[in-house]
């Protein structure tokens, strides 16, 4: 009784120790990032002085980028050419072998550092994305900083975990080893993402990548590389103060060519963009057989049933269609909704995308920004067009703010949508615009049906009062995400993994599986009580009545083993694995017993002269 009390008093002790520890603050050194030539200061300097325009500022050899809410110029950077991608790829390679010995405390310090700059530089961080994207500076904090600040606690927490060697068990007939999945980088990753969050999409693969023992080569979009080359200096100066290898890292512009390169010269691709530029890369990666996973998209439904608050559910709608402009790969896209509420919702929903301004979002306070591609409203209004001409009605916009002149095409006012049906081309086709399509539904089995009506499939939100009948709903979609009574809260969720089915791609990034994606998944099986029981391969044994017990354990040990018979093989080697597989496997346990009998009465006559006859 007495020994058990300092054993308490310990274990308590420890406990408040490990408590007031987590109270000190960690120690978490700062970055320094250069800013100087990002920061608009309003001065008009040569460079940003005048407009962009798109037919003059197209060369092959520049990724011209300016600022979409205002065409303001901001300068450009190289398109690299193939041989460059693949030098680039090289040292990222020697990087690697370095970083793949790093422990993981060197790793999550690394995503501490980042963290902390994060939290301290939001404001700029989510200007950049705004000036170079045109979303807004709330947009930005929802889908760039969020997301990235989940992703690294999470794999501040969890990460280790989840690449330590797994256990799995060792079936029947090597019950005498211990089998185990290990993870190990896989090299160079290559990442060619999407121009939509210009700070998140950098960081999701490359956090992975990196904390999995990988290096990473990321090619940003054409479309977005102002921001991504600054993102790129936050990263460099945090693998600098952890001692990680230069290159480590590496961050590429350019276009088609640009791409190609790196599909064929990396271990691995992600790649987050459109179905037909998937395609491209799958066709590539072929040629060397290059693993990928492609995450291109969707068409996500919106369902909602009679049984909901309205009110909320309609706000919750307008912010899964205007989230960053309705630039979502998993914004919602077509609505379903109960014919008992329809009018209500539709009635709310106008009366909340009415109230919605739209305009630069850094020279006011603006509820949308603009659209990031220059010829993307014009797409807009042809899907809305096809709507109209087949029989749909718009009943209700947004308003304009003050736009500046030769950036007005940029912007799309948020449009809602009625009397839709899927002989339209704006509820099949993917717009990533702030488009509000609503369509009427009388019953779950219609609302599946429609919902699952999609050549997409990444994700769905249903919405119901009852979470068994959203959830029921859900199941029987053919998707990779689904929320049940909210929006997009799986991204969030950042242990979850992300990705769809059909045209949506394949694959998964984020959450362990994602995580797992960039590892060499090697399979590793040995002895459990080596050196005592090995695999033997069975062979005759002198068997007596004395030694009866011996030749039983024997026999026992052998069982365990691969049950190969040595050469030359012997004339009841083949009923011996028969008798095997039947004492290993069997269903019925008398069976079973009966053949361990059998197997031990071949292996006690193996020595009797009627089966030595067989050899000459
Ligand atoms: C779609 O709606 C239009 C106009 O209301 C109608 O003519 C057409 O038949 C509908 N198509 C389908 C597939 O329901
Ligand atoms: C609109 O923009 C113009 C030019 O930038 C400016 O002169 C004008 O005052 C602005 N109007 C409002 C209402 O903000
Ligand atoms: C949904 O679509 C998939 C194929 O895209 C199909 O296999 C599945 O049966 C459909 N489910 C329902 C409920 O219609």
């Amino acid at each position: 009784m007495a020994f058990w009390w300092p054993l308490l008093v310990l274990g308590f002790a420890f406990a408040i120790c490990r408590f007031l520890l987590m109270l000190i603050p960690p120690n978490v050194p700062s970055i320094d990032v250069d800013t100087s030539d990002m920061v608009d200061d309003g001065n008009q300097t040569k460079e940003n002085s005048f407009i962009y325009i798109p037919s003059r500022g197209r060369t092959p050899d520049k990724v011209q980028c300016y600022e979409p809410a205002t065409m303001k110029y901001m300068g450009f950077f190289p398109a690299l050419e193939p041989v460059e991608v693949k030098e680039r790829v090289e040292q990222a390679r020697k990087a690697q072998k370095i970083w793949a010995k790093s422990s993981f405390r060197q790793r999550r310090q690394f995503l501490r550092i980042l963290l902390k700059y994060i939290i301290e530089h939001q404001e700029l961080i989510c200007e950049l994305s705004s000036r170079d994207t045109g979303k807004t500076m709330v947009d930005a904090s929802l889908g760039e900083i969020m997301t990235t600040c989940e992703k690294i606690t999470w794999l501040l927490s969890e990460g280790e975990r989840w690449l330590k060697p797994e256990y799995r068990s060792s079936g029947r007939s090597m019950l005498h080893k211990t089998s185990k999945v290990e993870f190990h980088p896989l090299g160079v990753i290559g990442a060619i993402v999407s121009w939509n969050y210009p700070f998140h999409n950098i960081f999701n693969p490359m956090l992975a990548a990196v904390f999995s023992g990988n290096s990473v080569v990321i090619k940003v979009s054409e479309h977005a590389s102002w921001s991504g080359c600054f993102y790129f200096r936050i990263i460099q100066a945090a693998l600098n103060v952890v001692g990680a290898p230069e290159n480590l890292v590496d961050i590429i512009t350019g276009f088609a060519e640009t791409g190609e390169a790196l599909v064929s010269s990396a271990d691995k691709i992600i790649f987050v963009g459109s179905p037909g530029i998937g395609r491209m890369i799958m066709r590539n990666a072929a040629e060397t057989l290059t693993p990928v996973t492609l995450e291109l998209g969707g068409k996500d439904a919106f369902i909602v049933c009679e049984d909901v608050d309205v009110h909320h559910v309609a706000q919750v709608a307008v912010r899964a269609a205007l989230q960053s402009s309705g630039q979502n790969c998993a914004g919602a896209e077509r609505f379903y909704v109960h014919r008992g509420i329809y009018s209500s919702f539709v009635a709310e929903v106008v009366k909340i995308v009415k109230s919605v301004s739209v305009g630069p979002p850094l020279s006011g306070r603006y509820d949308m920004g603009a659209l990031c591609l220059i010829e993307h409203s014009e797409k807009l209004q042809s899907l809305v067009i096809d709507a109209l001409d087949k029989g749909a009605q718009i009943v209700a916009r947004g308003s304009f703010g003050n736009l500046s002149e030769g950036a007005v095409d940029q912007f799309f006012p948020p449009t809602v949508i009625v009397n839709v049906n899927h002989s339209m081309k704006l509820m099949q086709e993917e717009a990533f615009g702030p488009i509000m399509p609503i369509m009427k539904f009388s019953s779950d089995e219609e609302a599946v049906k429609l919902a699952n009506d999609s050549k997409y499939g990444l994700g769905c939100a249903v919405f119901s009062g009852s979470k068994r009948r959203a959830k029921e709903i859900a199941s029987q979609l053919h998707i990779g995400v689904a929320a049940i009574n909210d929006f997009a809260s799986n991204y969030m969720c950042q242990s979850l993994p992300f990705g769809g089915v059909k045209h949506s791609g394949f694959g998964r990034f984020a959450g362990v599986e994602g995580l797992r994606a960039c590892c060499l998944v090697k399979s590793v099986v040995e002895d459990r009580w080596w050196p005592y029981i090995k695999t033997m391969i069975p062979k005759p044994i002198q068997v007596s009545f004395e030694n009866l017990f011996t030749a039983i354990i024997k026999f026992a040990f052998s069982l365990i083993g691969f049950a190969l018979l040595q050469y030359p093989v012997s004339e009841n080697s083949f009923e011996f694995q028969e008798l095997l597989v039947e004492a290993l496997y069997g269903l019925n346990v008398w069976d079973r017993l009966r053949a361990f009998a059998n197997i031990l009465k071949i292996l006690t006559d193996y020595n009797s002269p009627a089966s030595i006859k067989r050899a000459d």
